[in-house]
């Protein structure tokens, strides 16, 4: 497993475990075709995948994992795919839930949910509700998610807001546009994961990455296993964060 080597920070310096990991699962396409398989079957042992990333954020003790499952822009890929995709995504929310439910996991989708099938829409509200109470590991499935397309959402609530009265261009601050985002209540993630090797960000949580680490893996998806989570923990564990500060300030902690 490629990790690139970690800063060198002394004991002191070092952070605390993440809360909060963040992934763009890259690579079913390129697992696929290296094995002469349909790029059906990538994605679909890249759901197998998702599994796997789950059990290692709960065994590592995370709070909040967030996986990129399907962006504003896939919809440019082949009617082919993007039904199969969906097709996934549809199996998923009604044969995964039971069991994320019994595991304490709440479930969440972050993105333009209108934009679903009304159907995907329907399964995406009871499993919100019936997971809503768990508080072991809150996952977030984005779903035709974009973070400039969430940027231009939150523009348009308070734009509303102001038309109506009820806000002041004076009252527009960080925490304002942070409540009109669809990860509202979901602290930024400490740390982004992509896997493939490709060293992108593809649109996503433009604004909650400001001072996440990132982590880029040389593996592809399907072949994420709950062991990179915790070699991922350990990486990030051994940085120093600085959010723009110097080290021996004292706003500079994990
Ligand atoms: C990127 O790989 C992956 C996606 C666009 C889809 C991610 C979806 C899954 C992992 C499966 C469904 C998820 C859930 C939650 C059930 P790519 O197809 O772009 O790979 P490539 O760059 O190698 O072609």
């Amino acid at each position: 497993m490629n990790i690139p080597a970690s800063y060198s920070v002394t004991d002191q310096e070092k952070c605390q475990g993440p809360a909060h990991i963040a992934v763009i699962m890259d690579g079913n396409g390129r697992w696929a075709k290296e094995r002469g398989l349909p790029r059906a079957e990538g994605h679909r042992r890249g759901a197998k995948a998702v599994r796997s990333a789950i059990k290692g954020a709960v065994d590592n003790g995370l709070d909040f994992l967030t996986i990129y499952a399907f962006s504003t822009e896939n919809w440019n890929r082949s009617s082919e795919e993007v039904s199969d995709l969906m097709g996934l995504l549809r199996h998923y929310l009604k044969n995964e839930v039971k069991s994320l439910h019994k595991e304490g996991i709440r479930l969440k989708v972050i993105g333009d949910k209108a934009g679903l099938d009304q159907d995907i829409q329907t399964l995406i509200k009871q499993s919100e509700e019936k997971t809503a109470d768990n508080e072991r590991l809150t996952l977030s499935i984005a779903l035709n998610y974009g973070g400039r397309h969430e940027l231009v959402h939150a523009m348009q609530e308070l734009a509303l807001d102001i038309q109506k009265g009820t806000l002041s261009p004076d009252d527009i601050s960080q925490a304002t546009i942070s409540d009109r985002l669809y990860t509202k209540n979901i602290p930024d993630p400490d740390l982004v994961i992509r896997t493939s090797g490709e060293h992108r960000i593809s649109n996503f949580l433009l604004w909650q990455i400001a001072y996440s680490e990132l982590l880029f893996l040389d593996v592809y998806w399907p072949d994420f296993t709950e062991d990179h989570v915790k070699m991922a923990v350990e990486n990030y564990k051994a940085r120093q964060r600085r959010f723009g500060g110097r080290p021996d300030d004292a706003s500079v902690t994990g």
